[in-house]
């Protein structure tokens, strides 16, 4: 009998699909949904050190394959964000997801992410529309580097870095992270992108540019886990794209020991997770594959 159990970075999952950042992640009981739907553990949404609005609308749409979005981080921040941790903590594992500007602010928002019950953190270092966050901090090896051990330095519980698609340097900054102690990378955000309305002859997010995310991003996540499992050694966490069990089994056999799903839990609703978890258990009996760990990298033999 096959099993869906996965161990990534120093977390055990009994089953291998979380809930990406940012969907159905943004309160306590919206997580609570999640795990009753299937989701191994839920990354929560990213949450800053204080308040945040984030971008005016228009600021998400549908396009073919996908969704665009420039939110723009909109959270309550971290003091506030207690409340949905206490509420989504005794149900299932929740990856505390922060964003800061600096290896301090990631460090102190960590600790409170790890005093408030998180099983590990996730580093945003790739959000495509923040000014002065994510992208822009996540595209330089050096700062990656000095904020993951910052971070590993301030807590006792793994560390995972989410990368940026929007750079030709992805190996060079998975191993900034793997070489200051990072547990696991996580791969990919969105990518940036634009819309552009032909009337109104103007870009038509608020903020102009915003990420693409979906099935149109899938051939390039997975690029992207792929090209990461051929210079790491640290587990791969895929995402991007995902809503079927083939697009899971993809991300897995080109590296990742464990996957996100975000947008199709929209396009496809909340059963994504057990739509998934059920065609990925019987594709692994069919084709001999008694574990997750068995079909980690598959592709590259
Ligand atoms: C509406 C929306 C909000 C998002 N917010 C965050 C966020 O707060 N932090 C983060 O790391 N990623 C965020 N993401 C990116 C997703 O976590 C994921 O990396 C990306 O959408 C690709 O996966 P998908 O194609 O399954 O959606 C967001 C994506 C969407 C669509």
């Amino acid at each position: 009998m096959a099993t869906l159990e996965t161990d990534i970075g120093g977390v055990h999952l009994e089953l291998p699909g979380m809930v990406a950042s940012g969907i159905m992640d943004e309160t306590g009981h919206s997580m609570v949904r999640m795990f009753e739907c299937g989701a191994g553990a839920v990354v929560s949404k990213s949450v800053g050190s204080v308040p945040k609005g984030g971008h005016a609308n228009p600021c998400f749409m549908e396009v073919a394959g996908g969704y665009v979005n420039a939110m723009g981080l909109p959270n309550p921040g971290i003091d506030l964000f207690k409340e949905e941790m206490d509420v989504a903590v005794p149900h299932g594992k929740v990856i505390g997801s922060i964003y800061g500007a600096s290896p301090e602010e990631f460090s102190h928002l960590a600790g409170k992410m790890e005093d408030y019950g998180a099983t590990a953190i996730e580093l945003n270092l790739s959000c495509p529309h923040a000014k002065g966050y994510g992208m822009e901090v996540g595209t330089d090896p050096k700062m990656v580097g000095s904020i993951v051990s910052a971070v590993k330095g301030s807590v006792s519980i793994p560390v995972w870095a989410k990368l940026t698609p929007n750079t030709h340097i992805l190996p060079e900054i998975g191993r900034a992270v793997q070489d200051a102690g990072g547990d696991a990378v996580v791969a990919i955000n969105t990518l940036k992108a634009m819309v552009i309305s032909p009337e109104f002859a103007r870009p038509i997010m608020s903020n102009k540019f915003c990420g693409l995310s979906g099935s149109a991003v899938k051939p390039v996540g997975v690029r992207a886990v792929y090209d990461l499992r051929s210079v790491l050694d640290i587990p791969i966490i895929g995402v991007g794209g995902i809503s079927t069990w083939r697009d899971a089994a993809e991300y897995i056999m080109a590296g990742a020991s464990a996957f996100q799903v975000g947008s199709a839990i929209g396009t496809d609703g909340v059963d994504v997770f057990k739509r998934i978890n059920d065609g990925l258990l019987a594709f692994m009996e069919e084709y001999g594959y008694d574990s997750i760990t068995s079909m980690v990298g598959a592709a590259h033999e």
